[in-house]
């Protein structure tokens, strides 16, 4: 089992995912807004590259089933129902609702890997999860982290530290075979420096830093809770939806 990982997702082209086995990590805060509306009971989330696609896509269900979540800086974009808080998905607002999901980097991600063979939606609230799935479909894999646009390098120190986690616990499995290239080696390593205070990592991170000055310190701090939504969101002909057992089939 190969364990590929990818720091910066700008590069990557839909052909190149084509039928890889692929997680999706955006820990800040994408993927665990995705476990925690789908733990919500949201019956679907529908990541989207653009505003423009969002609108288009809600069209005439738009305030009804559908609605339109998302950011750009991190803050609510005009005419949607939800930023992109996972505080702001609670029962009471997504239940049942399908969600276009629109984000700077994560649902663009998700969106460009969705000729992958399986997708996962993973983060540090799901890791667990995740990783059990990794195991089950036991084949190659490639962990993309969603990185940052805008910044130089484009790489996300907590996305790393949550792939070194699941490149960490599938180690531990020496059933496996565990191949693992220099970037998921990189990312290991990571992990071993910052995994054992995920709070104050994120806290000290670019984005973190960031999303504390604009009012989210809560988010990061449910974000750096290992394991609290322990669901498995799988891509499937573009809609994201739970998953209810962990098979590789
Ligand atoms: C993204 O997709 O870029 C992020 O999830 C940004 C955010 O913190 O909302």
């Amino acid at each position: 089992m190969r364990i590929d990982l990818c720091f910066n997702p700008v590069d990557l082209d839909e052909l190149q995912l084509r039928d890889k086995n692929v997680v999706v990590i955006d820990v800040l805060r994408s993927s665990t807004t995705i476990a925690v509306a789908l733990s919500n009971g949201a019956r679907e989330i529908i990541p989207v590259e653009s505003i423009e696609n969002a609108v288009k896509i809600s069209g005439s269900l738009f305030g009804e089933v559908t609605l339109r979540g998302g950011e750009r800086n991190g803050k609510m974009i005009q005419g949607f129902n939800l930023g992109n808080s996972p505080l702001e998905y609670t029962e009471a607002m997504v239940k049942g609702k399908s969600i276009i999901f629109c984000t700077t980097n994560g649902s663009v991600a998700m969106h460009r890997s969705r000729f992958a063979r399986h997708l996962a939606v993973g983060s540090f609230v799901n890791v667990s999860t995740v990783v059990g799935f990794m195991k089950a479909v036991n084949s190659d894999f490639l962990l993309v982290c969603s990185g940052r646009a805008n910044a130089f390098s484009n790489f996300s120190l907590e996305d790393a530290v949550c792939a070194g986690m699941m490149v960490h616990k599938l180690s531990q499995e020496e059933s496996l075979n565990l191949e693992l290239t220099d970037s998921s080696l990189a990312a290991f390593a990571l992990h071993k420096t910052y995994g054992r205070a995920i709070l104050k990592m994120m806290k000290n991170a670019d984005h973190g830093r960031y999303l504390i000055e604009i009012g989210f310190l809560e988010d990061i701090k449910l974000a750096a809770q290992v394991d609290s939504y322990p669901v498995l969101p799988v891509l499937s002909g573009n809609v994201i939806r739970l998953r209810k057992d962990e098979g590789g089939s």
